[in-house]
């Protein structure tokens, strides 16, 4: 068993740090947010994650994991995880002084001969830079990028498809592999440079994979297509896989979006743009707006206080992000255009700047509803009933960015039913 600290307790730092210690690894978790050492140390979990508030617990009570904000403590570890935050900055490149910053600070409490492995989404030659701080010959830099989805982020901890490690430090490389006991996931070996492109190309081309599929829904809207049995069928070309294919209000996020403006801007800089990043960025800000146009259509034309129903907060289901969620664009647009939002969302109960009444229970959010939005694919919503919606909302006309609730169904209650993909 290994000695491992994780820098940053974050989404990422936080399913690392408690899947390593499931593991049976010795886990100090850091982090300079006193308040969330506090809360970690209780065993609550600042974050909605499936399944990690109880491992979590589990780990505190085996004595597997511990938190602190005391970065000497790294001075036990052999392996010292960075999972700080890189966040776009303006420009839209990323920025890496978080990760900077604590590896100057790291350097001088290192073990000997130990091992400081980035995982954060970091730009192409950030390694070189942490090398340069912390500026240690017997201490290597092993590049591993992080691949765990929001909601499943545990399970992609224990069955990854793959594990990334950069490092041309074979030793090194193979030590850092083996913390993760999956027998299963297929382990590439790389050198660091490599390994912090793959991040940002698999990131990229599902962004691009998804703006395509949007903007095939809207090509099949304008025919007599159905865009879900076009799809369906792409899926089954194993070339093109069946995942990444539905239709929806515009992909978000805290990854996508910054990691295609990142990409985006490092290529520029570089001389060698991608112009399809460039346009994946513009057809997911027409497919948010192909949204608004629907709901103003089905309401003749003008969204000026008509009251809108949303179903969905949250960037995707099983989650509590708002950040960069498409439902927060969709909702701003509506508001613009001088609609009165109410949302509904499972868990999400109130987004920061956002003037709208979010409501505790779903049958509020649909009183007086010209128009009711599904924005989230939470599996909930499929059971809500349209004989109970019916009583209470003013116009019977349902919007589903997410194919997600059951057409007929709706239908069958009177509801007006505008899917997304076909007519
Ligand atoms: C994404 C990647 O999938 C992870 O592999 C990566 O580790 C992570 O970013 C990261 O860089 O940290 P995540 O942002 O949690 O994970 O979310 P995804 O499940 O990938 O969904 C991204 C967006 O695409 C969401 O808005 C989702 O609703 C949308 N989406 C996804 C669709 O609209 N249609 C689909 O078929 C699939």
């Amino acid at each position: 068993m290994a000695k491992i600290a994780i820098i940053g307790t974050g989404y990422v730092g936080l399913s690392s740090a408690v899947g390593f210690a499931h593991l049976g690894h010795d886990v100090v978790g850091i982090d300079i947010d006193k308040a969330k050492i506090a809360k970690l140390s209780s065993g609550q979990s600042p974050i909605f994650e499936k399944d990690i508030e109880v491992f979590l617990k589990k780990s505190l009570k085996k004595k597997k994991i511990a938190f602190t904000s005391d970065y000497s403590k790294v001075a036990g570890s052999q392996f010292v995880f960075l999972c700080l935050p890189t966040p776009q900055l303006d420009n839209g490149a990323a920025d890496v002084s978080f990760i900077l910053e604590s590896t100057k600070m790291l350097s001088r409490h290192l073990k000997k001969s130990s091992t400081v492995v980035i995982k954060s989404t970091v730009p192409v030659n950030t390694w070189k830079l942490v090398k340069e701080n912390i500026n240690r010959d017997d201490v290597a830099v092993v590049s591993n990028p992080e691949f765990l989805r929001e909601g499943t982020a545990l399970q992609d901890f224990f069955k990854p498809d793959r594990i990334v490690v950069g490092c041309t430090d074979e030793v090194k490389a193979t030590e850092v592999a083996k913390l993760y006991k999956a027998k299963k996931a297929k382990v590439v070996f790389t050198d660091n440079t490599s390994a912090e492109i793959i991040k940002y190309a698999s990131n990229s081309f599902l962004a691009i994979k998804l703006s395509f599929v949007n903007e095939i829904a809207a090509y099949a809207e304008s025919t007599d297509a159905n865009a879900l049995d076009v799809l369906n069928a792409m899926g089954l070309d194993k070339r093109i896989g069946k995942d990444f294919l539905k239709p929806g209000p515009g992909w978000g996020g805290m990854c996508f979006p910054k990691d295609v403006s990142a990409l985006k801007e490092s290529a520029q800089e570089r001389n060698v743009p991608i112009p399809m990043l460039d346009a994946a960025l513009e057809s997911n800000l027409k497919a948010q707006l192909r949204v608004v146009k629907k709901i103003s259509d089905a309401l003749g034309g003008s969204l000026k206080s008509k009251n809108v129903c949303v179903w969905g907060l949250a960037f995707k289901a099983n989650t509590d992000d708002t950040r960069f969620s498409p439902s927060i664009s969709v909702i701003n647009l509506l508001l613009k255009q001088g609609a009165i939002v109410k949302a509904f969302d499972p868990v999400v109960k109130h987004v920061p700047h956002l003037k709208i009444d979010v409501t505790s229970e779903i049958i509020q959010s649909v009183e007086n509803a010209d128009v009711i939005v599904v924005l989230t694919e939470w599996q909930e919503f499929k059971s809500i009933k349209p004989e109970i919606i019916e009583k209470w909302v003013k116009n019977k006309i349902v919007v589903d960015s997410r194919n997600l609730l059951d057409k007929s169904k709706w239908e069958k209650n009177g509801f007006r039913f505008i899917g997304n993909g076909y007519n």
